[in-house]
């Protein structure tokens, strides 16, 4: 009997125990299965945290393009594989059959052939949400190139960093991009990155907001007049089943941005199936993620889960407020969407809207309702529940990180009981663990502590691109044996888990994950600034937003400072990208510290909370009198 498709809650107890029992056997039923093999694999998996090494279905080869596209032709060549939303509702959507996308991921992999780019080369897509994204991927993995999507929010200078850390050798993007009523001009962004990028030889461009951009003769070229000329036929690179298939950046603590590695099997396998569960996922079923393929939740369940079960993802390439508060819901009326997958922070912000919005339209498709990116507050799930799903359609609040490839904990939908604010369960194959501060598993319910995994899934990044070590140490070395989140949890009386949020330098604002480490170093690139801080406190709709703590070199008159904030931000956003900017900034003339120097953010993090009662111990501080000054001062 096939694990693949859970339908209620019996079921799920008994898959999930036998995928606990016996992991090998458990996805090597449901790879066999489900998914087309050029050669079987040796050995399922072969593991090792202490190093750490992850493989599996090893020795096996295949083409993830095959999975998702060739192999649905015989059955489903003229069904909607991507349903193409613009912008701009007066323009026509698209719908390209999973025909048209075989041709037009082989004439673009043919092109990126005849511009030189061979297996294993790296690839920097830097596009908007349009479906030459979608394309541009899986061209990518059509002849074994590894992708790195670099969200098209970064700055140059982010991107920059991206491109160099993973050393691509090509950037694709197009001549410019709406959001909104804003058309952005990323080629420019894209031609300032590359001044610090020499290892890019050429740009492809698709048009799109038909800008005069400036094409540097020898390196950029348009893409369609190359698109035109290609073959449609393209033969598939035979690709092993560690083979890489991208890299796709997310923030750490400190330093740089991590390039989390996935290879091609197990996250086929794993997005695949997650996709078919947490979503139950029926045959004329109309999917629409609303992440940006700029992300993990794009990368797994805009592209590859979806189009690996045939079905037909939505891709919506504008913003959840223009023309007004109703787009999102008139897309769902529009193509009868029946799952609906978004992040809290939409929900929120759309919420704050009056409800005439939502009552517009017509909802009834609507099956499933998902959740992702951060933690959803009560008031939010409710509102989403009672007014989008009428209390009908179950909410699956999904807990996974870009590291983990897929959704590792959330509800199965008819199956789990939901309950707000709670992901609930493993998904099969995934041995959530709580460790209390001492480093040790607690096994009782009723427990808060932070979230490890003690046994891989096939989906789980295998290292960081060039830098095996920060992987684990990251990962690896906090807990003996166990991956660690960096989340917090907690289980509840029935096992439930319930995530509480980071418990790193990590925040997230508005769905995005932040370190505060590169936020920090472009202030400082300030001439004013001699040193600052970051927290995060929380906002009504972004879930958290930043506050700054800055030391200035000199302190000036008011009007000064009022310039200094505006700069600072501007820094942040030449930097980084506006998604970083600052909420609030507050000048000091000190940052608490210990005796080693480290900033205390514990402390900061309280202040910028209003918590000012109970700041713990600040007397072991090297410089206690600053606190009360930062109290007094606190916006
Ligand atoms: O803190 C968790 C939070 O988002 C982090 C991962 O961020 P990123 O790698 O950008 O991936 C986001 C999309 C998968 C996690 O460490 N997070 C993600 N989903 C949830 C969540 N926090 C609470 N509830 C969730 N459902």
């Amino acid at each position: 009997m096939s694990n693949y498709h859970i339908k209620h809650l019996e079921e799920y107890f008994q898959v999930y125990r036998k995928s606990v029992r016996n992991p090998e056997s458990f996805w090597e039923e449901i790879a066999e299965e489900h998914f087309v093999w050029r050669k079987r694999w040796n050995k399922v998996l072969e593991w090792d945290f202490k190093k750490p090494e992850i493989k599996w279905f090893e020795g096996a080869q295949l083409n993830i393009t095959e999975n998702c596209i060739d192999r649905h032709l015989s059955t489903r060549s003229h069904k909607t594989a991507i349903l193409f939303e613009p912008n701009n509702p007066k323009e026509k959507s698209q719908k390209i059959t999973y025909f048209q996308l075989y041709e037009r991921v082989n004439q673009f992999a043919n092109v990126l052939r005849e511009q030189g780019i061979q297996k294993g080369d790296r690839v920097c897509i830097y596009l908007p949400m349009i479906p030459e994204l979608a394309v541009s991927l899986l061209a990518c993995a059509r002849i074994g190139a590894v992708h790195s999507v670099v969200f098209a929010g970064f700055s140059a200078t982010a991107l920059s960093i991206r491109i160099n850390d993973s050393d691509s050798k090509m950037v694709i993007t197009s001549d410019g991009s709406f959001r909104g009523e804003k058309t952005t001009d990323l080629k420019g962004i894209v031609d300032d990155a590359l001044e610090k990028s020499p290892c890019v030889k050429s740009v492809l461009v698709v048009k799109r907001t038909n800008s005069n951009i400036f094409m540097k003769e020898g390196r950029d070229l348009w893409i369609q007049p190359l698109l035109d000329k290609a073959s449609k036929i393209c033969q598939m690179e035979i690709m092993d089943a560690e083979d890489p298939l991208f890299i796709l950046y997310t923030s750490g603590s400190t330093g740089m941005p991590k390039g989390m590695l996935h290879t091609i099997a197990g996250y086929m396998v794993y997005t695949a199936y997650t996709f078919k569960n947490v979503f139950q996922y029926r045959e004329d079923d109309v999917f629409w993620c609303t992440a940006d393929i700029g992300w993990i939740t794009g990368h797994s369940y805009i592209v590859y889960g979806p189009l690996a079960n045939g079905a037909t993802t939505v891709m919506f390439e504008g913003i959840p407020s223009y023309p007004d508060f109703g787009r999102f819901w008139e897309i769902i009326e529009k193509h009868k969407i029946t799952q609906f997958y978004t992040a809290p922070t939409a929900i929120r912000a759309l919420a704050k809207e009056n409800l005439e919005y939502v009552e517009k339209y017509d909802l009834s498709s609507i099956k499933v309702l998902g959740t992702v990116g951060e933690p959803i507050n009560e008031e939010a799930w409710h509102w989403y529940n009672n007014n989008v799903g009428k209390k009908h359609s179950p909410i699956v609040d999904t807990w996974w990180q870009t590291e983990t490839g897929g959704i590792l904990i959330s509800p199965i939908p008819f199956a789990t009981p939901t309950k707000p604010t709670y992901a609930t369960l493993p998904l099969p194959g995934i041995q959530p663990v709580i460790m209390d501060k001492n480093g040790k598993e607690i096994t009782e319910n009723q427990v808060d502590g932070r979230l490890c995994i003690k046994f891989p899934w096939p989906a789980i990044a295998r290292t960081i691109w060039g830098n095996h070590e920060r992987y684990r140490e990251t990962y690896f070395s906090t807990y003996k044996k166990k991956y660690f989140t960096g989340d917090g949890a907690l289980r509840d009386e029935v096992g439930y888990y319930r995530i509480t949020g980071r418990v790193d330098d990590v925040i997230i604002v508005s769905g995005h994950n932040l370190g505060t480490a590169p936020i920090e170093d472009a202030i400082n690139q300030h001439p004013a600034v001699a040193e600052s801080a970051i927290v995060g406190f929380p906002h009504d709709i972004k879930g958290n937003a930043l506050y700054g703590f800055v030391i200035l070199k000199e302190t000036g008159e008011s009007r000064v400072h009022e310039n200094v904030r505006i700069e600072i931000n501007q820094i942040i956003a030449e930097h980084i990208g506006p998604i970083a900017k600052l909420d609030k900034i507050q000048f000091t003339s000190g940052l608490p510290k210990t005796r080693s120097g480290k900033i205390m953010r514990r402390i900061l993090r309280k202040i910028a909370n209003n918590d000012f009662n109970n700041l713990g111990d600040t007397t072991t501080l090297l410089n206690p009198e600053v606190v009360q000054e930062i109290i007094d001062n606190a916006l």
